[in-house]
């Protein structure tokens, strides 16, 4: 290295430091102005495009993109003179191109739910009126062709969901669980005869508000499930329908629709033996049922280690109270708690209060010393807002409309500008210690060690070994993010070329309860800074 940047590197770090004192980490960008519709539900694909979903009965407004085919949803035209909405509201935007470009949905996609399958495309099932049991893919392409929703005529859910969750199962199936007046469970693809699962959990949990929905649904790596509705939780086997086990109840109030907060487990990591659940924020009990807009939201998170013999929820207070906030697994294993308000609940016109400010949380730090305040966004994000993680590290904010139909000219109006947020690790001073993939395997097998060749532009390796952290593209909507997950390979450096070159040696999960299989952003981790993400097929 030359001594000119020595200096400007120590220069760098100075003016960051005196940034720092002066402000909150992490930058706010705009990346698209207008995307025209308010994405209720939002994916990255393994073509580094991100697909915008809304509902598509919000007939007939000038906005959403213009459609060939008129649609008049057959459950709300009672009105007497049925008004055709020839708008569609799903979309793709290239992260390259800022012009998304739209897709043709027909059936009401309203609170639905998705999970990519092993093959890379997405499942995306339910949603209200027409879309109740509809089952539509969505197999991505890369920004030259014109890859377009499928909506399935052959085959349907056993059961209507509305407000349900899916998740990928070690094998690669994909489970649907709960929704609005289901206490049951079915697969995709669906088992030979169909049919559902009874899931009285669910019923178990119900309280005078419905604050079961959504639930939180996380796939343990024992390979069974860790499902959590209201306060309540169990160790779910899915092949055996049994419940295991029941977790100690959460204190504080209920935590999914319409109270909710957000959850996710932890990185998976070492041996994989074990699994941590965190649970966030939340509205006040009763703020639903009374429409109080300005109840204040919970402040309070629970962790607990869902594989330990004897589980208890360990309590800690974020810095600022929060109802619809997403957290969102990071590629260091930090979560990032974005978006929502500080008052309210869940529904039209619930909310108020928002909370600008994003939380960083970091797992290994002590109790009463994991969470960071971030530097604040403009806009406010409430009902029906999505954040997703992208390849580069930074994370994508879409949507917010709590309204029944787009308002542009209210208090919380109707937003359809995207953002992203960078975290600090994308600060200017990190530029010289990002590592940057070079080489990685298109596949990697269950087991199998695999090589990824990377440079650094300011080789100080010496001091440690990078990660290799693999993270699911999950189904972010309502603020939960369906089949989130990060897990951290084993790895070690095998060999160093040039200075700033290596070669990691990774050993991919053992099996699909560590990874379910499908595609994976694998990131390479030095000191705390991600590089750009590669999209690797786990089969
Ligand atoms: C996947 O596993 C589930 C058990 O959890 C089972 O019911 C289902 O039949 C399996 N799917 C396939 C395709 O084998
Ligand atoms: C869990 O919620 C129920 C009401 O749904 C309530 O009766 C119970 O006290 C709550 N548990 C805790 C620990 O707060
Ligand atoms: C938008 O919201 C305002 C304030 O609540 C209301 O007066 C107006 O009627 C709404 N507009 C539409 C198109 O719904």
């Amino acid at each position: 290295m030359k001594p000119s940047n020595v200096i400007l590197i120590l220069l760098i770090w100075m003016l960051e430091i005196l940034a720092l004192h002066a402000d909150f980490p992490g930058t706010w960008e705009v990346l698209v102005h207008n995307a025209r519709i308010a994405s209720m539900h939002t994916v990255v694909t393994r073509f580094n495009t991100v697909v915008l979903l809304d509902r598509t009965d919000l007939s007939p407004t000038e906005h959403g993109y213009p459609r060939y085919h008129c649609h008049v949803d057959p459950q709300i035209s009672e009105d007497p003179e049925p008004r055709p909405d020839c708008y569609t509201y799903s979309a793709v935007y290239d992260l390259i191109n800022p012009s998304p470009r739209p897709l043709t949905i027909i059936t009401d996609t309203w609170c639905s739910s998705g999970q990519f399958l092993p093959d890379g495309t997405l499942l995306q099932t339910g949603g209200d009126h027409d879309g109740f049991k509809k089952i539509r893919m969505f197999a991505p392409c890369d920004t030259k062709s014109l890859c377009d929703w499928e909506e399935l005529d052959d085959i349907e859910l056993t059961q209507g969901r509305w407000y349900s969750t899916n998740q990928i199962l070690p094998n690669g199936s994909v489970i649907i669980l709960g929704g609005k007046d289901a206490v049951s469970i079915e697969l995709f693809p669906p088992k030979s005869g169909g049919g559902v699962v009874n899931f009285p959990f669910l019923a178990d949990a119900a309280d005078d508000q419905m604050d079961t929905l959504y639930p939180y649904v996380h796939l343990l790596p024992n390979g069974h499930l860790f499902v959590f509705a209201n306060n309540k939780s169990v160790l779910y086997d899915h092949t055996n329908n049994i419940v295991l086990k029941q977790y100690p109840q959460l204190e504080g109030g209920p935590r999914n629709y319409p109270s909710a907060g957000s959850s996710v487990m932890l990185a998976l990591t070492g041996d994989y033996s074990s699994a941590t659940i965190i649970v966030c924020g939340g509205a006040q009990y009763g703020a639903y049922n009374a429409m109080h807009t300005t109840a204040p939201a919970k402040s309070s998170c629970g962790r607990i280690e869902a594989t330990a013999k004897e589980p208890v929820w360990e309590m800690e207070d974020m810095p600022v109270r929060r109802i619809m906030g997403d957290m969102v697994m990071l590629p260091t294993g930090d979560i990032l708690i974005i978006n929502g308000a500080q008052s309210g609940s869940q529904g039209f016109e619930l909310a108020s209060n928002p909370c600008l400010h994003p939380v960083l949380y970091k797992p290994d730090a002590q109790l009463g010393s994991r969470f960071f305040i971030q530097n604040p966004g403009k806009v406010p994000r409430l009902y029906h807002s999505t954040a997703n993680l992208l390849p580069d590290g930074r994370v994508l904010l879409a949507g917010s409309n709590p309204h029944s139909y787009y308002n542009f000219s209210t208090e919380f109006p109707t937003e359809l500008k995207i953002e992203a947020f960078s975290p600090d690790y994308l600060s200017p001073v990190n530029k010289f210690i990002r590592p940057t993939i070079i080489e990685i395997p298109e596949k990697i097998r269950y087991g199998g060690g695999f090589d990824v060749v990377v440079t650094v532009d300011f080789p100080v390796m010496v001091l440690g070994v990078p990660e290799v952290n693999i993270a699911s593209a999950p189904f972010a909507t309502h603020s939960f993010s369906q089949g989130q997950r990060l897990v951290k390979l084993d790895v070690s450096v095998a060999w160093s070329g040039r200075l700033g070159s290596y070669r990691l040696a990774c050993k991919a999960p053992p099996d699909g309860k560590v990874a379910p299989p499908g595609y994976y952003m694998v990131f390479v981790v030095y000191r705390g800074v991600p590089s750009v993400a590669k999209w690797v097929q786990l089969v």
